[in-house]
Formats: C-alpha cells, structure tokens, sequence
C-alpha cells in the first residue's frame, strides 16, 4: 500500500510517520509538507534513510505540485494532517487558515478524484463542536452534536469537513473524517500549552496562564490518536465521522500545576495574562463509536503519558530550543509581552 500524508513534519503528522513505518513495515508512505513555521525535518531525521520513506516539500494548496506527486506515486490512500492549527495564530491572521485548511483540502481530493483512492482520510478536530459549559459535566460531543464554531481555526477546519462530506456525496469520493480532541507528547511545537509551559518551567520563566485557567480540555496522547487513524482508515466505514478521545478531562491551570511539581519548579512562575479572545470553556469527547465500530481505546493513561512527555523535552533539548531560539522569538514578544 502505498499512502500520503500530509503535515508529517508536524507534531501529529510526524508520529503518525513513525508510528506507521514501525506498524506496516513495507508500505510506502510518503510526507507532503510545506514546512512552514510548525514543520520540522528533524522530527523526521529517524526515518529519512529508511527505504520506505519519501519526503517532498509542496504546498498542499499548488495544484500542479499535488498532481505530480498523485502521478509519480499513485497512491491507494491520503491521510490529511496539513493545516494551520494554532487557534491564537488565527485570531490574529485568518487568511492563511482559510487558505491552507480549506483550498488545501480542495486540492487534495480533486488530486484523489482524478488519480482515483481507496480512501481520503480528514484528520479534524474536537474544536468544529464548539464548546460546552463547565456546569454541565454530564454533556460530551458524539457524532451527531452540531457544528457550532468559536474561533477562525475552528471555522476552518468545520469548512473542510463540510466539503470532505460533500465531495463523499456529490462525487462518491471514499472518505472517513477523525474528530480528536487535544493531544499532547513528543515533537508538540512549543506555541501549544503543554510543551510550552515544559520549555518556559524549564528556562524558569513565567508560565503564561489564559483568563483564570478554568478551562478544561479533554488530553489523549498522540500515539493514542495515531492508532485511531490507523483503524479508521482500514477498518472505518466510508462516509463516516469518528470521534477520538479518551474521557480524560483537566483544567488548564492543574496541567500547569502538574508540570511545576515534575519538574520541580514553583507555582510562582505562573502568570495569570489576559484571556484569548471567544475561548472555548471545555471540549469532552463521547468516543462510544469508535469504540465499538472500530475497537479502540486509549492506551496511555494521563499520569503516565505527561511523565514521558516531559521525560522527552528533558532528553531532546536541541529539538526544541533551536525552535524557540529563531523567529519564534518574535511570535513570543508579539503574543506574550504585553498580554
Ligand atoms: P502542526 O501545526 O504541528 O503541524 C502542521 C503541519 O502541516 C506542519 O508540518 C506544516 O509545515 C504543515 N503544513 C501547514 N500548511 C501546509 C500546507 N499549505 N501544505 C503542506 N503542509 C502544510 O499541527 P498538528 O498539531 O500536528 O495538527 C495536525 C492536524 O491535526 C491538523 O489538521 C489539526 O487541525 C488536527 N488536530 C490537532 C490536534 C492537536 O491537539 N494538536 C487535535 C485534533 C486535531
Ligand atoms: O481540541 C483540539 C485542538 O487542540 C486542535 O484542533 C488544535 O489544533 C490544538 O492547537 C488544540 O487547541 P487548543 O486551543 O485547545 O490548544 P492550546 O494548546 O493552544 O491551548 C490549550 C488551552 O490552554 C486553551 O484553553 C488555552 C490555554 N492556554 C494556551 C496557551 C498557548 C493558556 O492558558 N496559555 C497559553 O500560553
């Protein structure tokens, strides 16, 4: 089989990669990526040799590009993580979310609609729900629960979904689109919460918290959601929408706490900032259908996966700190120094 993914030089991307190559050794799988400011070559350093990896720099959006990539390589299926998908970075610049989140997508399934696929694959997002209130701890996403955005992010990415949906009906295109939740682990690009408060704890700088951190996101570790895309696009049912998480609910401001005490750092580093504009309250995935449809289940419980997060920052310092010590400066004063 062979399989394009696009956005491998990004955080989820990237381990998907990985956890492919070890899975179905053989298959050939192909990384498309732009490598814009999220993407890395070294997050795909370990398997730049390995003789089933191809990588290609190309734009999801270059029609020309995507249709000579379909043409050399043929391939039986795409599975796309290639997006903007920094909420914070689309308060401030729509534009390039609209670009890269739904024309990309167009692109890419025309290229599927004229080279022919067995599967389209659409890595979505808990976000294109909305969110819900704190006070009703009884409410959770499923399939069904409408599309209901809050931020230029979310909106995008809920226009791609509509389009994947309607290219499956208009045209018949195979596609399955994955809702996941937040995810956290290796290679997560130090804009997020959780690699970010790593990398600040770590240099004992302050650690920037949102509003009152009261906001509760629901955190599955990314290996987690890495075999949920590989079952769906195997076993998944063509047409179809599956949410992915894994019912483990915390507020941002216990993960900052949970961070300080494993890395023995205070709590006086936290920093409460102004809060980002239309924050989402709290997501919570109801995974009930993929898990019986598909058989999946987290694997990584909370307590152990934020350990070995942390325990990777610790051991691939230069990953990150050649990140944070480029233009990403720059993005940090413009977010962070008058917040
Ligand atoms: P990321 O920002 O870490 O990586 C995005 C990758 O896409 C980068 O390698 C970047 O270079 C590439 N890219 C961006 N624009 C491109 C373009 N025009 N053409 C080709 N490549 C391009 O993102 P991530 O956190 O790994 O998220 C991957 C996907 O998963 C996204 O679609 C996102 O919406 C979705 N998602 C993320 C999470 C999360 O918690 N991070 C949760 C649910 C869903
Ligand atoms: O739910 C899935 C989504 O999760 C994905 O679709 C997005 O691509 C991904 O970025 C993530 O979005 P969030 O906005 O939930 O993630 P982020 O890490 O940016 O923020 C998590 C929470 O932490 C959120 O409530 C905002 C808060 N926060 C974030 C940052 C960067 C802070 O309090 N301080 C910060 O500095």
């Amino acid at each position: 089989m062979t399989i394009i993914v696009t956005g491998g030089a990004g955080f989820i991307g990237g381990n998907f990669i990985h956890y492919y190559l070890k899975k179905h050794p053989g298959d050939r799988v192909i990384c498309l990526d732009k490598l814009t400011y999220a993407g890395n070559l070294s997050t795909l350093k370990p398997v730049m040799d390995n003789p089933d990896f191809r990588f290609v720099r190309a734009d999801i959006c270059d029609r020309e590009a995507v249709e000579k990539l379909f043409e050399e390589e043929k391939p039986d299926v795409v599975v796309n993580f290639a997006a903007e998908s920094h909420v914070d970075r689309s308060i401030e610049n729509p534009e390039i979310f609209l670009q890269t989140n739904i024309i990309g997508t167009e692109v890419l399934m025309d290229a599927c609609r004229k080279y022919g696929i067995t599967r389209y694959h659409q890595v979505s997002t808990d976000e294109v729900y909305g969110d819900l209130p704190l006070d009703r701890p009884d409410l959770f996403f499923t399939e069904k629960t409408p599309i209901h955005t809050s931020s230029p992010y979310s909106s995008s990415k809920a226009g791609a979904d509509l389009l994947v949906l309607a290219y499956h009906r208009t045209y018949g295109l195979p596609v399955t689109i994955s809702r996941c939740s937040n995810n956290y682990g290796p290679y997560h690009f130090p804009e997020k919460l959780i690699p970010l408060m790593i990398a600040n704890a770590l240099n004992d700088k302050p650690l920037p918290v949102y509003g009152e951190g009261v906001n509760v996101r629901d955190w599955l570790y990314v290996e987690d959601h890495c075999r949920a895309i590989d079952l769906i696009i195997r076993n998944g049912k063509v047409g179809e929408v599956y949410n992915v998480g894994g019912h483990n609910e915390m507020k941002n401001i216990d993960i900052v706490r949970l961070i300080c005490k494993e890395l023995g750092k205070p709590e006086s580093l936290i920093t409460y900032v102004t809060d980002r504009k239309g924050h989402d309250m709290r997501y919570a995935i109801d995974p009930t259908k993929i898990h019986n449809e598909l058989g999946w289940l987290p694997e990584t419980k909370f307590a152990d996966g934020i350990k070995k997060t942390i325990k990777w920052y610790l051991e691939n310092k230069e990953w990150w700190e050649e990140i944070i010590s480029g233009e990403y400066q720059n993005y940090y004063e413009k977010m962070y120094d008058k917040r």
